[in-house]
């Protein structure tokens, strides 16, 4: 299918974009994954291999380290970001209501993407707001002394903006 290729090449083309443009002394699979995930959202397949030939190593050798970080994702992020704070402060001003709260609203087990791609769930373990906890962060942006009844109404209006 055409549009498959093109977005393909689409894709390897930020990929090497990405490794290519690199303002450091010294460029590393490891600087080389971290500059594509900032261009990219994620480590496609594309990623792995355009590094290793610039590296002159491995797939092996490049999924070996990329997979070594649990920061890096291997699949595209959804359209918005939800995370919730785990840390100890939000956990004892009752954020474990909240994480059932929007996992139920995402129709989620856990971290990952919604079933339509719409929005990417993590934990956080401080937003840095402890004050305000619970605290959680939609797009970026960060809502404190949420509770169970309003979450629905936040998810909703983020789910309804555009891509971020
Ligand atoms: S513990 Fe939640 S913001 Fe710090």
């Amino acid at each position: 299918m055409p549009s498959l290729t093109v977005n393909s090449d689409n894709l390897r083309e930020r990929v090497r974009e990405a490794i290519l443009s690199q303002k450091r002394p010294t460029v590393t699979v490891l600087s080389s994954l971290l500059a594509i995930q900032d261009e990219v959202g994620y480590i496609p397949d594309e990623a792995v291999e355009e590094v290793a030939v610039s590296m002159g190593t491995s797939t092996n050798s490049v999924f070996g380290v990329a997979s070594f970080y649990p920061n890096f994702r291997f699949k595209p992020p959804g359209d918005h970001s939800v995370e919730v704070c785990w840390g100890p402060t939000c956990h004892l001003l009752g954020a474990a209501k909240i994480v059932k709260e929007v996992l139920d609203e995402l129709g989620l087990e856990s971290e990952g993407e919604t079933a339509d791609g719409g929005a990417s769930f993590r934990f956080n373990t401080c937003l840095g707001a402890c004050s305000q906890g619970p605290v959680i962060s939609l797009d970026h942006e960060l809502y404190g002394k949420v509770n169970v009844e309003n979450i629905s109404s936040l998810l909703k209006s983020l789910l309804e903006q555009p891509k971020e």
